[in-house]
Parts: structure tokens; C-alpha cells; sequence
């Protein structure tokens, strides 16, 4: 079993002012001990497909084979998609090297001006599309599809419309394979075991992750380590399951409205819009669930830090930490000195974030407030890859303990047929 890329610590969850009390957690944790000998049946069974992708290679192949082609003479890649369509790929994009080219952007929310104006920008001699839909039946995204492909036709590329595009979908009959196939374009496939929301190791993330530059096989390595720890670890040192005992054991005490991911670093700003719908869409559900809130340190220090420490106490925090000491640059000794800055004298911008990510962790358990830490040393595609399966398995684990089907949605099913409803009566 290969290590993992990011380390846990639980003292201030389970110790201080704040800790969760011990016996609600054991008891927690002995619920959650049946959920993981269903989630090693599962892995057995080979039930869930997001616990074997890890190990395929052959549809990285297939995606290759399309990047390669349009790397070379692409100005702009967009990519349509929206909800677990879109959301991981805008998590992978913080990984990217800035001002690499082909220019690849994501495109989720169907802002009429926005939209519009996007793809005025774009050369549409240069310009592919990667239109991402499991269901292939998304109002949004074939919306932005079809104008796009109406664009390029407006602009004389009529004839060539097969090389802007790429679907990835489910291999099945729906408009978005309709539409590949109508104008010859490629289609690589979604997974059907995968929902949206849990398929950013799967083509969904591979593809726009090959387009953007990235290792997508160190994602998948950096995953399978937490699947193979989770599966091979009991009680308090299983990660995932840790996770999930907390957060039952605050709500089994009426303590858990709020959930709060806390990311110290801007390339993990996209990563907790990727989180929230994973635990929202995945767990509010029966009357149940709580609010994943996202905030930036040390921006929300300055902003949400307030209500976190003296409003309602009915949240547990996780505060991710990237290694920061020693990074970016000095404040100049004798300025800062002259200025009466002496603590700033010398010192890194990462020394300041590192302190400050220390800080915001005491602070709020001195106010007892539960806080996680977790300590990621680099933002990379293995660790964000084993941080991503590490939150999948946590929501599993917690649907479970919750007694809610944690891979259903049928809020966003209601409202997408009622939208199609609104949209006919004009
Ligand atoms: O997680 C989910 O299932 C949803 O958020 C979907 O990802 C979203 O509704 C988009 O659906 P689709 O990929 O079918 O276009």
C-alpha cells in the first residue's frame, strides 16, 4: 500500500475546547465501521465503478489521441458542461501552468451575455469545443453546443465542423450523440457506472486535464493510494471514515448545519466548488444534509472568520494546508525593519500564510469549534488527485451513515423537467 500524499491530524477535533466529545465520535465510528465492510463488498463486487477506475489506462489512451491531435493547432479549448460536468475540470484547471497554450476554459453557466460574448472572443478557425454530458440530454450545455456550432457554420467553417468537436458522453442514443454524429465528430465515453459528480477521474477530468497539460495518470495514482488505505484501514486512522464519523457524530447531536472546507491556497479555491456539489447534491436529501461552505485563507480570515468563531456553533471545520513555509517572496529586512514591521523582516509570503493557517485552526477550536486539519505538502496532481477520492469516499461513507442514497439526485432531475416544461409554455 503506497503512502498517501496528505497527512490528517483530529487533535483539535477530538481534543480542546472544541473536540467533538470522545464517546459520540466512538460511537460514530462503530456505525460507520458496518459502512465500510459494505464499501470493501462493493470494491469486491466491483460494484461501484469510481473504486476500479483508478486502475484503467485504456481510455487515457483514447483521450491521447484526441489531445495530441488538437494541441498542436488549437488557440482555445472550451469545454461546455455543467454541474459534475464541469466542476472537477475547473478544479484540475488550478493545476495548470498559467499562459499555456491551447487556452483551455470552462464554460458552465449559460449567461446569455456571457456566453455570447465568450464566444465572440474566440478564433473560430482555432477554436474546439469538448461539450461534456453524462445524460447527453443537458439543456445548458447542448444550448451552448448548438450556438457554437452555428458560429463556426456563420463564420464559413461549415464544412469542418467534425474537428471542433469532441462529445464525452454516455454510449448511448441522446442529443448530444446525435449531434456528434450529425456533423461526424468524435464521442469518448462517460462511464455508466459513474455519476456526474463522482467522474472527475474518469474521462471527464482526463481529457480536458491531457488539453490542459497535466499528468492525469498521477491523479489516478494519487486516488487509487486512498482507495487501497481506506479499504485496508479500520476506526479512527481511516481517513475517510474518520471524516464521515465527525460529521454524523455533530449531527446526531443536532451540531452539524454547516460543513466548512478551508483551503489555504488559491490553486484549491476551484477544488471546494467541486466539494460542495459533491456534498450537497450527494447528501441533501430525506430532510437531512448540511451546507458545504467553501472559504480561501487567508481571505476569509478577513471576511467569514467572524461568523465561524462567534456565530451558531453548528459546524465542523477542515482547514487544507499546503507546506507554504519558504514560499514566494522576502519582505526586504531593512524596509520592513524602518517601517516597524520587524516580524515581517526576512520572512516569506508563505511564512505568513503557513501562521496564518495555524492561527485560524486555534482560534476557532479556542471558541470550541471542531477543526480538521489536513496538511497537503503539494499542490499537485497526485495529491489533488488522492485529496479528491479522499472527499468521494468521505460522502459515501457519510450517505451511508445517514441512511440517503449518496449517488442519486433527485432535486436536480425535477427541476431540469420542469425547466423544459417553462421553456414550452413560451
Ligand atoms: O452530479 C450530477 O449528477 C449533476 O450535477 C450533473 O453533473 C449535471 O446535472 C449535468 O448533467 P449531465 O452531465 O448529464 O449533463
Amino acid at each position: 500500500m503506497s503512502s498517501l500524499p496528505f497527512s490528517i491530524s483530529l487533535d483539535l477535533a477530538l481534543g480542546g475546547p472544541g473536540a467533538v466529545p470522545r464517546a459520540d465520535f466512538a460511537a460514530a465510528l462503530k456505525d460507520g465501521a458496518a459502512a465500510l465492510a459494505w464499501l470493501r463488498e462493493q470494491k469486491k463486487t466491483h460494484a461501484i465503478e469510481l473504486l476500479d477506475i483508478v486502475d484503467r489506462t485504456d481510455d487515457i489512451a483514447a483521450a491521447k489521441a484526441v489531445a495530441d491531435g488538437w494541441s498542436k493547432d488549437s488557440s482555445d479549448i472550451a469545454v461546455l458542461g455543467i454541474g459534475g460536468s464541469s466542476l472537477g475540470g475547473q478544479a484540475l484547471r488550478a493545476l495548470a501552468k498559467s499562459g499555456a497554450t491551447p487556452r483551455v476554459t470552462f464554460h458552465d453557466n449559460p449567461d446569455p451575455w456571457s456566453w455570447q460574448e465568450s464566444l465572440a472572443s474566440f478564433d473560430l478557425k482555432t477554436t474546439r469545443f469538448v461539450v461534456i454530458s453524462k445524460s447527453g440530454g443537458t439543456a445548458e450545455t447542448l444550448f451552448q453546443a448548438l450556438t457554437a456550432a452555428d458560429a463556426i457554420e456563420k463564420a464559413g467553417g461549415g464544412k469542418w465542423l467534425k474537428h471542433h468537436f469532441v462529445a464525452i458522453t454516455e454510449p448511448k442514443k441522446s442529443a448530444l450523440t446525435d449531434f456528434a454524429d450529425s456533423i461526424g465528430a468524435p464521442k469518448l465515453d462517460h462511464p455508466l457506472g459513474i455519476g456526474g459528480r463522482y467522474s472527475v477521474l474518469s474521462m471527464v477530468g482526463v481529457l480536458p486535464g491531457l488539453l490542459m497539460g497535466l499528468d492525469v495518470s498521477a491523479l489516478r495514482t494519487g486516488a487509487k493510494a486512498v482507495v487501497e488505505a481506506t479499504l485496508a484501514t479500520d476506526g479512527e486512522a481511516n481517513g475517510p471514515l474518520a471524516g464521515a464519523a465527525l460529521h454524523h457524530a455533530l449531527a446526531q447531536a443536532g451540531k452539524l448545519r454547516h460543513t466548512v472546507l478551508w483551503n489555504y491556497a488559491d490553486r484549491l479555491a476551484t477544488f471546494s466548488g467541486w466539494w460542495r456539489q459533491l456534498w450537497a447534491e450527494s447528501l441533501g436529501k430525506d430532510g437531512k444534509g448540511s451546507t458545504p461552505v467553501g472559504a480561501v485563507g487567508p481571505v476569509d480570515q478577513h471576511s467569514q472568520l467572524q461568523l465561524f468563531r462567534d456565530g451558531p456553533n453548528d459546524a465542523l471545520y477542515t482547514i487544507v494546508a499546503p507546506d507554504t513555509k519558504g514560499a514566494g517572496l522576502v519582505a526586504p529586512p531593512e524596509r520592513a525593519q524602518a517601517l516597524g514591521l520587524d516580524y515581517l523582516a526576512g520572512k516569506h509570503m508563505g511564512d505568513l500564510v503557513a501562521a496564518e493557517a495555524r492561527a485560524t485552526a486555534q482560534t476557532l477550536s479556542r471558541n470550541k469549534r471542531p477543526v480538521r486539519q489536513i496538511r497537503l505538502p503539494k499542490i499537485d496532481e497526485t495529491g489533488v488527485g488522492a485529496l479528491m477520492m479522499h472527499f468521494m469516499l468521505e460522502t459515501i461513507l457519510m450517505g451511508r451513515l445517514m441512511q440517503v442514497d449518496p449517488f442519486n439526485q433527485p432535486g436536480v432531475e425535477e427541476g431540469k423537467v420542469l425547466a423544459r416544461q417553462f421553456l414550452g409554455e413560451g
